[in-house]
């Protein structure tokens, strides 16, 4: 398998923090609670640095496919109780997570891969769990623009993203009939960290 992140990878976490300061990590951490009490399922996590604080509350599986990514991922994470795998994430019968964090790894996918994996992960989650998604949404203003406009082109390069826009995860998580629990917004909204069951 390639990696696409190999180039990125030493420098991602600095040129986050430098480009959007902590509202990143507050994204993906503002619905982090009663961890203990899940097994939870991380799909395209980086390099875990943000989840480290509450590293020993974590337990269940993180799925990446960028060995550099993933090599970080197992240092920064190396005391919590998760499983690490170098792979597309594939469902398994019978294992079941209470929860799926999403966090700014659908923004790198097709259409078609998104609704393939959503429906993997609903074979994949208990009859209560929910989807955690943090994404960058539509900017709100001609400085958010410019950036999501850069931003996307630097990924395309850097990264070999596909996308030269934002899937509408909205309508796609509606239409393979998953509901919206709950929502906060980050940076006036461009941001969106959100809770999803399925219907
Ligand atoms: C933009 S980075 C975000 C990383 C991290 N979630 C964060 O918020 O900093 C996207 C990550 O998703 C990974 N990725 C992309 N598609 C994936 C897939 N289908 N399965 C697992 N990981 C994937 C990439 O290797 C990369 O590390």
């Amino acid at each position: 398998m390639k990696d696409h992140y190999s180039f990125l990878a030493p420098f991602y976490n600095s040129l986050t923090k430098l480009v959007f300061g902590d509202q990143l990590m507050r994204a993906k951490t503002c619905f982090a609670e009663r961890l203990k009490e899940k097994k939870v399922l991380i799909i395209g996590g980086g390099n875990g640095l943000d989840y480290q604080g509450f590293q020993g509350q974590l337990s269940g599986e993180y799925w990446e496919i960028s060995n550099a990514m993933l090599s970080q991922a197992r240092i920064n994470l190396a005391n919590s109780s998760l499983t690490f795998y170098l792979d597309f994430f594939e469902a398994t019968e019978g294992k079941l997570f209470n929860e799926v964090w999403l966090h700014f790894v659908l923004d790198t996918m097709d259409e078609n891969e998104i609704v393939d994996l959503l429906g993997k992960i609903r074979k994949s989650i208990t009859l209560k769990g929910r989807i955690y998604l943090v994404d960058f949404y539509a900017p709100k203003n001609t400085r958010q623009y410019f950036l999501n406009w850069s931003m996307i082109s630097f990924f395309r390069i850097f990264a070999k993203h596909k996308r030269a826009n934002i899937p509408k995860y909205e309508s796609i998580l509606t239409c393979q009939k998953w509901n919206k629990d709950s929502q906060q917004e980050f940076m006036g909204g461009w941001v969106k960290a959100q809770l999803w069951h399925t219907v």
